[in-house]
């Protein structure tokens, strides 16, 4: 298959962990005779630099003309530390979500018993932990308008949401959870919220076309504390823009590092894969950032294309270097490998057993994501 893809390195550790994804896409292009092109884009504090502008037009347009986008990370502490600024690298991701109409984004959330050591939590809640969080992304607070007062002194943020809104990502996640344990929960805060409560109606009204799913609702307040004492009761977790931006962080360190989890954004057009884990400034150009964040995203991007022996072999190589201790500094702070020589191991592991095929490991509860 020929795919093009546009690359959005971003922001600090950005382009080092998304070369690493780059030399494992072409490594599966190399074995499973697939053609895939890169054309790279700007995107964030990067474009900002360069353009003045978060998401040059030009980005845009290529983007909307890919398979796919791969991207890196965002934002810089020269714009987290002052609230005035007008021009914010956040505002070009936020654009390219809506312009894409990227409404769902997918996160899943597995364990790797060697790395049970690194969670907070004791092993034993850890066991059998294995979900995906379906968030919306182009609606709810993020999009809703904003005022400020000319004194400054008074500022609102509208959360608003449409029953067809919030329908199609819940179908999604209907459709995702019939191929797993088929459970969904919807994280909303109904007590308090009008927009949680056209969220439960829709949601209720919808899971009358998939009675096979089972579908349960939890108050967020009360979620946040049930990720932590019993995270294996959940299966496919549903739910609103900032909700879910604020579950997935308290989430991914179940795993045990941020720097692992992937994530895709999927709506109407091209799709988009990042790692969830931000631009981490402090390692940029140090060769010790995580490179599995955005290496598992690549894996989600080959099973968007329909290559689900190609992903299959990606996340096998992955587990390959956990279970090995080939692992950076966020994991094995003592006996650590940096950046691009585990994507190095990753995809020479991919040359050596595409041809013969994928072992059976028991080391991840990894999933096959969309
Ligand atoms: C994420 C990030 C973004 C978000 C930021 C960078 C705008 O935290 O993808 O989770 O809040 O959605
Ligand atoms: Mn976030």
């Amino acid at each position: 298959m020929d795919k093009k893809i546009a690359v959005i390195n971003g922001d600090g550790i950005g382009p080092e962990v998304t070369a690493q994804s780059i030399k494992v896409l072409n490594a599966v292009a190399q074995e499973f005779n697939h053609s895939f092109s890169y054309t790279n884009v700007l995107m964030g504090a990067d474009a900002i630099d360069k353009t003045g502008n978060p998401l040059p037009d030009e980005t845009l347009d290529i983007c909307k003309q890919s398979d796919a986008i791969l991207f890196g990370a965002i934002g810089h502490p020269k714009y987290d530390n002052d609230p005035t600024a007008k021009v914010r690298p956040e505002q070009g991701l936020l654009k390219l979500r809506k312009e894409l109409q990227l409404f769902a984004n997918i996160r899943p959330i597995n364990t790797y018993p060697s790395l049970q050591h690194l969670s907070p939590l004791k092993s034993k809640q850890l066991e059998g932990v294995d979900f995906i969080i379906f968030r919306e992304l182009t609606g709810g607070i993020y999009f809703g308008k904003r005022t400020l007062n000319e004194e400054q002194t008074y500022a609102t943020d509208e959360c608003a949401y449409s029953a067809e809104e919030i329908e199609r990502v819940a179908k999604q996640a209907f459709q995702y959870a019939q191929t797993r344990r088929k459970k969904l929960t919807l994280i909303d805060k109904a007590n308090v919220l009008e927009t949680s409560r056209l969220w439960r109606k829709v949601v209720q009204t919808l899971s009358a076309q998939f009675p096979d799913v089972a579908v349960d609702y939890m108050f967020v307040d009360n979620a946040a504390m049930q990720i932590i004492i019993n995270p294996a009761q959940f299966d496919v977790v549903l739910t609103e823009n900032m909700f879910g931006d604020i579950i997935s962080d308290e989430a991914s360190v179940l795993s045990g590092s941020l720097g692992l989890l992937p994530s895709a954004s999927v709506g109407n057009g091209a799709a988009l894969f990042e790692p969830i884990h931000g631009s981490y400034p402090q390692a940029a150009g140090k060769d010790i950032a995580n490179p599995l964040g955005s290496i598992l995203s690549s894996a989600m991007m080959l099973d968007h294309f329909g290559m689900y022996t190609e992903a299959k072999i990606v996340r096998e190589a992955v587990n390959w270097t956990l279970t090995h201790s080939f692992v950076s500094k966020d994991i094995d702070p003592i006996n650590n490998y940096g950046t691009n020589a585990i994507g190095d191991l990753i995809a020479d592991y991919v040359k050596k057993h595409a041809k013969t095929g994928v072992p059976e490991s028991g080391e991840s509860h990894a999933s096959t994501i969309i």
